[in-house]
């Protein structure tokens, strides 16, 4: 019998687990758990023996494939794979896939939790102000941003979008004004939200010179990765414009230097996006009939690392 491991330092929701192994029950396929586990050396032996794995951003690294000789399949339960290498999942014949858009509406929920946090103040008690009217600069419209979009204009906001891959028709097919640049997103947006993953490309891209380009008030939020920003510069801007704002979900390597702009920052103590019920399920219970469908007819939709 084909075994999937749930290997999540950061559990699911019971529900979601309960779902997952349903849908592995009803294709004959086991499942086992590891949760909360503090010390690599616990995933390594728990891969020994299984055929498929659902991750979430726990990290897969080559000494990880090299311990599971019977592995097959890689999903992780999420958007971003930046936590899987790749190239050794090729290397040992792994198939990696993602749940593209199952997390999304949760992450884009926790942007305005955090937005209503930050321009209220923190709830200091003093006036702070509304969203309402303000423009929101999307940085990467895939499913987050789309999503983001769609609340924001409950909101009443301007909302604008920069893709590189997006075509500005389709961006602006939903109401939302398309922008020929990153650079023009920021000049523009007194709050920028960013949706980019962490490539080589974008990794400490979110530097000074671009946030500087940010109008007065402006708020940086962040629920994608920390690595798409280079810290020491935002902090060397948070300390000359004492304007900016900086919330995010991925907590800093220089949260200790962050914290010392007291009431313009403020990070979550562990990535909490996308963890809801709902997107457990969604995520957790697509990672699961992914598994199913690839190892019972060979399907490789969502496959990461063709
Ligand atoms: C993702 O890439 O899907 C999100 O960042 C959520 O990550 P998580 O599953 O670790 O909460």
């Amino acid at each position: 019998m084909a075994k999937i491991l749930i290997a999540t330092e950061k559990p699911f929701a019971k529900v979601a687990v309960d779902g997952i192994k349903e849908v592995a029950a009803e294709a004959g396929v086991d499942v086992v758990l590891l949760e909360k586990y503090t010390d690599k050396s616990e995933l390594l032996t728990a891969v020994a023996d299984v055929d498929a794995m659902i991750i979430r951003s726990d990290k897969i690294d080559n000494e990880v494939f090299d311990s599971a000789k019977k592995l097959k399949i890689v999903v992780r339960a999420g958007a971003g794979y930046d936590n899987v290498d790749l190239a050794a999942a090729t290397n040992h014949g792994v198939v990696v896939m993602n749940t593209p858009g199952q997390n999304a509406n949760a992450v884009a929920e926790l942007v305005f939790g955090l937005l209503v946090f930050a321009v209220r103040n923190f709830y200091n008690g003093k006036a702070g102000t509304e969203l309402k009217g303000k423009k929101l600069g999307i940085l990467a419209y895939g499913n987050v941003g789309r999503c983001v979009a769609t609340i924001a204009k409950g909101f009443g906001m301007e909302i604008y979008a920069y893709d590189a891959f997006c075509p500005a028709e389709v961006i602006a097919a939903d109401g939302v004004k398309p922008v020929l640049s990153q650079d023009e997103l920021f000049e523009k947006c007194e709050i920028v939200s960013l949706h980019i993953p962490a490539t080589s490309e974008t990794r400490q891209s979110i530097n000074y010179e671009l946030l500087n380009k940010m109008p007065k008030g402006g708020v940086l939020v962040n629920t994608a990765r920390k690595e798409v920003i280079n810290e020491a510069e935002l902090l060397q801007l948070m300390c000359e414009r004492t304007d900016l704002k900086f919330v995010t979900d991925i907590m800093p390597d220089a949260d200790t230097e962050f914290k010392a702009y007291d009431g313009r920052y403020f990070s979550t103590p562990k990535k909490m996006g996308a963890q809801t019920a709902e997107a457990n399920i969604n995520a957790g219970l697509a990672a699961a009939r992914q598994i199913v469908a690839y190892l019972k007819d060979g399907c490789t939709k969502y496959q990461v690392n063709k």
